[in-house]
């Protein structure tokens, strides 16, 4: 039996060929027989069908054969495409044969539950798994869809190095590695480089993955995760907030368009998704933290929120709030400041940092993270001396202020927080392959 005979198609692709025979390749996704039929599940990655073994239409070998076909074996399937208004795809394989490629060995996910430290041990198997394939194949898509946005916006891919002598958010979660004679760190954010493109390209965006040794258990915190940074010269913090809002309406609705069979899988609630619509919710931290005091979640002033004050302000909206003007102490060094809780960028200290943060609903918590950038030397420099940050490797990042400085802005969505939130996963393990957190660097 060779696919050479018969066109080799995907599950997913399987209208096209209706009243045809195929080829299939995949996998033994589950099995059952009644009597004289037998029904075989394929796996092919792309998606799931029926396949049914009836004596006499099928090869006397397959059907005998049937017995032998373990869970997740490998398989090549012959058999001919037909209607079924009862199947979720819609189509069925009337199958004339199957060839084992291996018989698998008793496969340890079973279709019953599994706790979760048992499924973690076994990611490798695990993204074989319905919701896992249906969450990851949104991510890709997500991927996608960025690009997307900024190709359509005339923004340049720009990627920035991973190996850094310079922090960007804090010494904290610095992951170091040795560099030959010298120290160096896994990038936290790609901004520093990604303000050196924005004068050289105008509108840039980075786009890789980022490490911060997070020592927090959440289902929000990653030590490796992807992030996506666009950086625009001559941009404010307005400019922030318009296309963060732009971008994510974007990635919601691609995931609409294109992800139904996924969302359906997901069980995601898409009348939460269809309501993400411009314009979102602008408010400043200081009425933030009379929004909170309202809903009993009150915290002094100058304090950062923590989940339980991200999820009351989602539960306020309904949908993904932006929060702009926050304490500057608690904001990194690059921050241009602000005197008044919605004041213009001053050129010296402020109370306010011209940050704005997307907070998404449901606790998924914040998915964007950005501002305006100070462009003045002498105020950075003592910022960065301020931070306890070493002036000199950041004399690069000062020469942008030295050379042609401008206003400039721009933010970083986090790729996984994205994806969970619109797949409606409860943690963000689920929405990259290979997680890594605090207790987690295998498989
Ligand atoms: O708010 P953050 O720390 O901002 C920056 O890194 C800026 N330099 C970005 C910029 O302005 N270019 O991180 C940005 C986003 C967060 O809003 C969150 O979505 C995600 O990155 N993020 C994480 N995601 C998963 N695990 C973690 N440990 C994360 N830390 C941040
Ligand atoms: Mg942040």
């Amino acid at each position: 039996m060779t696919s050479s005979q018969n066109p080799l198609a995907r599950i997913e692709k399987l209208a096209d060929f209706d009243g045809q025979t195929v080829a299939l390749r995949g996998w033994v996704f589950n099995k059952r027989s009644s009597g004289k039929i037998k029904f075989l599940m394929i796996r092919d990655g792309s998606g799931i069908v029926q396949g049914v073994l009836v004596k006499g239409e099928c090869s006397d070998e397959s059907f005998d054969g049937f017995e032998k076909l373990t869970q997740e074996s490998s398989i090549e399937v012959i058999g001919k495409v037909r209607k079924e208004p009862r199947s979720k795809l819609g189509f069925e394989l009337t199958v004339l044969e199957v060839k084992p490629v291996q018989i698998a060995d008793t496969y340890p996910i079973s279709l019953k539950e599994h706790g979760v430290e048992f499924l973690m041990e076994n990611r490798h198997l695990w993204i074989r798994s319905q919701r896992q394939w249906a969450a990851l194949r949104i991510r890709s898509e997500i991927f996608f869809a960025i690009q997307d946005f900024f190709r359509q916006r005339g923004f340049t891919r720009f990627d920035p190095p991973i190996l850094s002598a310079t922090s960007c958010e804090g010494t904290s979660t610095l992951f170091s590695t040795p560099y030959f004679d010298e120290k160096a760190f896994l990038t936290q954010s790609g901004q520093l480089y990604g303000e050196a493109g924005a004068f050289a390209f105008g509108n840039i965006y980075t786009f890789g993955p980022t490490f911060r040794a997070e020592k927090s258990k959440t289902r929000k915190h990653l030590t490796e995760f992807w992030m996506v940074e666009p950086e625009m010269a001559f941009g404010k913090l307005n400019d922030v907030m318009d296309l963060g809002e732009a971008f994510v309406c974007h990635i919601v609705r691609h995931c609409l368009n294109h992800c139904q069979k996924e969302l359906v899988i997901l069980e995601r609630n898409q009348a939460e998704l269809e309501a993400i619509v411009a314009p979102f919710p602008r408010i400043s931290y200081d009425e933030a933290l009379k929004i909170l005091e309202k809903r009993g979640h009150a915290i002094p002033w100058g304090e950062d929120f923590g989940a339980p004050h991200e999820t009351a302000l989602g539960e306020e909206f309904g949908k993904p709030v932006f929060v702009h003007h926050f304490p500057s102490k608690i904001k990194a060094f690059y921050f241009k400041n602000a005197d008044d809780p919605n004041g213009e960028g001053v050129d010296h200290d402020g109370k306010y940092a011209l940050g704005a943060d997307l907070i998404a609903p449901f606790g998924y918590g914040e998915i964007i993270g950005g501002g305006q950038r100070e462009d003045k030397v002498e105020i950075l420099e003592r910022r960065i001396q301020e931070h306890g940050l070493n002036l000199k490797d950041y004399q690069w990042y000062l020469d942008l202020r030295r050379y042609g400085s401008a206003p400039h802005a721009g933010f970083g969505l986090g790729v996984e927080r994205t994806v969970a939130w619109v797949t409606g996963v409860e943690h963000v393990r689920e929405t990259i392959p290979f997680p890594r957190m605090i207790n987690t660097i295998r498989p």
